[in-house]
């Protein structure tokens, strides 16, 4: 007999708008849907159509109604600021969030208005994100690490009607003061936003733009609480930029019925956990990780969520997650392999571990790039619970594959994140959009329409939506990886078939990167390629090549390269080294052998193509590459 996710998964596929239909029985909706699924504007397809709901009712209020007021919400644990803990019960968190959703409504925000939310990790960035979605309107949340030119272009594209920041962010030795960057970042960009809200931190306060920005507490003090505001299912929640394959970066946009009914679920299907569990993804919530585990799936699924701030290792030490997870009950951790490879360098043996009580650990979840097998292996022989790989994107907000643990627990196959998740028709094709055998390599895409909780278009945008995603597949969404399925329908995701590289977990553009060494007044052109790295999985690398007769000092400029990109794109591109080269490898048609220089600089087999223009280039590349610390070549 079919188990538990076969059944689900033929049943999604076989009807889509059935499955679905009954899970969204378990949200709250002010009005019902009309249709599960509108198929009449493809390629754009929309869930829940003519139903109207409140994202923040279902996550915050609803449990409250329902008599779990007292319990757990969100707990704040901060190893950055020396040990704060803070526990939010569901009562105090409604409270909370419908007093700052006031606020920003006695400035003017309502339903569909922008909100640029950045902040560091704590828990004002939930309840200012609920208390847009509260309010009917659509948080854009920016990542800390970014420098004011990333935010600035957010702000341009999204035109917030409010902003709203902390005086500071802390970072291991380094405070990080926001509000020079948003102030940048303001000055920078066309828009303005009509007001600031700025929560004060002790670590270091900020002076307040007279007439712009107001000080959160004050303005709390002063608000009537907010009640939540009814939108159509369809209507943003919010749009999170991700990084593309040009410097401008894409914003994502979620709706808010498909993405409760997906997420709620998943809580369940996926992570086997129900209200009442505690659940921790140690992510940020400037990620989706962080909206979608940190914040929404958690709440709405009537869990306790754990908002860490803090680092896996250095604060203290490679215990901190034994003891976040000892302290505070937690029966899931959801984080990237890179958290643990970082475990794992300080503290081989795990012997921060003796000591604390594990016993209500039941299963640590990875994401964010591929488990590479030794930190699986370590993972699980440390922890002694099945460790699930799963894969998925900003795009997509939840796993598109995983071991559905609340459905079956399958083997697990090191290097697979399991079988697509039901609602994923999951296909490997060739470049003429044939599905390709088990065990072939080609495009991983996905069967259009996706399921709910998915990007349904892009901010403004949907032209470059159906480019990016839909026209070079036609029916199928490209996932933008490349890998294989075997014969028992596990996935393995090899590689990016675009510039992306992820850098400790954050997805990063090369091309971005490339965009701000050109504009080097020296630097005549240039390539940055991901290179591998024992714990961050990649680390970005530039080869510069000068204009004819700039003769400065080559160490000069590559500090200056390095400057800019921190600058430009923030802390979090970690992009550190760089190379003065006199050419660039290239084919005869002028294309940058950027997989040639990153498998040199990996000490790969490779291949010099045949299309290579000048080969003899690439001794110097290797030079390069080993001046820089990366291991020559092998390949010929
Ligand atoms: N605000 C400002 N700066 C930030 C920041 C933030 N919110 N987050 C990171 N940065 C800075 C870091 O301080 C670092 O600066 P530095 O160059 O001066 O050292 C830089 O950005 C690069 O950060 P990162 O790549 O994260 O490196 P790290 O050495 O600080 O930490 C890990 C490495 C592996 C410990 C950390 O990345 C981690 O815990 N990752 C796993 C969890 C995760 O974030 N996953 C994301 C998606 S699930
Ligand atoms: P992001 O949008 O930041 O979540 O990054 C998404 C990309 O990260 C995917 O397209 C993959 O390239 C990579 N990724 C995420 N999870 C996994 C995984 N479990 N295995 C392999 N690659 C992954």
């Amino acid at each position: 007999m079919a188990d538990r996710y076969q059944q689900a998964y033929t049943r999604s596929m076989d009807d889509p708008e059935g499955f679905w239909g009954d899970i969204a029985k378990a949200i709250h909706w002010d009005k019902p849907w009309d249709k599960v699924l509108d198929r009449s504007n493809p390629p754009f397809y929309r869930w829940f159509v003519g139903a109207e709901c409140n994202t923040c009712y279902n996550a915050v209020d609803l449990h409250v109604d329902e008599g779990l007021g007292d319990q757990a919400a969100l707990i704040y644990d901060s190893p950055m600021t020396g040990g704060t803990q803070k526990t939010y019960t569901y009562s105090e968190l409604k409270d909370a969030v419908a007093h700052f959703a006031g606020a920003m409504k006695a400035e003017g925000v309502g339903k569909g208005d922008r909100v640029i939310i950045y902040m560091p990790m704590i828990p004002e960035a939930v309840i200012a994100m609920l208390a847009t979605a509260r309010l009917g309107a659509v948080h854009s949340v920016v990542f800390g690490g970014f420098a004011a030119a990333e935010l600035a272009t957010r702000i341009d594209d999204a035109k917030p009607k409010a902003m709203v920041t902390a005086s500071c962010g802390l970072e291991p030795g380094r405070t990080i003061e926001y509000k020079p960057l948003l102030d940048g970042a303001i000055d920078l960009a066309t828009h303005k936003p009509d007001v600031c809200f700025i929560y004060q931190r002790p670590e270091a306060t900020a002076e307040l733009t007279p007439g712009r920005d107001l000080d959160w507490a004050d303005a709390v003090a002063k608000a009537e609480p907010a009640d939540c505001v009814s939108v159509a299912a369809t209507d943003p929640l919010y749009i999170l930029y991700t990084s593309g394959t040009t410097g401008i970066p894409k914003g994502i946009v979620r709706d808010n019925g498909g993405h409760m009914v997906a997420l709620k679920w998943t809580m369940q299907a996926i992570y086997d956990v129900g209200p009442g569990d505690v659940y921790w993804a140690a992510s940020d919530v400037g990620w989706v990780v962080g909206h979608s585990y940190i914040v929404y799936a958690p709440l709405l699924a009537g869990c306790t969520t754990l908002m860490f701030e803090g680092k896996p290792v250095g604060t203290p030490d490679a215990g901190a997650f034994w003891r976040v997870i000892a302290e505070h009950k937690v029966k899931v951790l959801f984080t990237a392999p890179t958290a643990f490879r970082a475990i794992k360098r300080e503290d081989p043996d795990a012997k921060l571990m003796k000591g604390y009580d594990l016993s209500h650990f039941k299963a640590l979840f990875l994401a964010g790039e591929r488990t590479d097998p030794d930190t699986l292996e370590w993972a699980e022989t440390h922890l002694g619970t099945p460790v699930i790989d799963h894969w998925w994107q900003t795009e997509t907000g939840w796993a598109i594959a995983s071991n559905c643990m609340g459905l079956h627990a399958y083997p697990i196959k090191a290097g697979s994140p399991t079988k697509p998740a039901p609602g994923w028709d999951v296909q490997v094709l060739d470049d003429n959009q044939q599905p390709v055998k088990p065990g072939d390599i080609g495009a991983i895409c996905c069967k259009l329409p996706l399921p709910p909780g998915t990007l349904p278009t892009l901010w403004n945008a949907d032209a470059r939506y159906k480019e990016a995603y839909l026209d070079d597949y036609p029916g199928f969404y490209k996932t933008g990886d490349a890998g294989y399925m075997d014969d028992e329908d596990y996935v393995y995701v090899m590689t990016r078939t675009d510039d992306i590289i992820n850098v400790a977990g954050h997805r990063l553009s090369t091309g971005q990167m490339e965009e701000v060494l050109s504009a080097h007044a020296d630097v005549a052109e240039c390539a940055v390629i991901g290179v591998a790295d024992d714990l961050k999985g990649q680390l970005p690398l530039g080869f510069v090549v000068l204009k004819a007769g700039v003769d400065r000092d080559h160490g000069d400029i590559v500090k200056e390269v390095v400057k800019m990109v921190r600058d430009t794109i923030g802390p979090v591109a970690a992009f550190k080294t760089a190379t003065v080269v006199t050419r660039l490898p290239k084919t005869r048609s002028g294309k940058i052998l950027r997989g040639t220089m990153q498998k040199i600089a990996d000490n790969q087999e490779h291949k010099v193509p045949a299309t290579i223009d000048d080969e003899t280039i690439l001794p110097e590349i290797e030079a390069a590459l080993e001046s820089v610390g990366y291991a020559g070549a092998r390949g010929g």
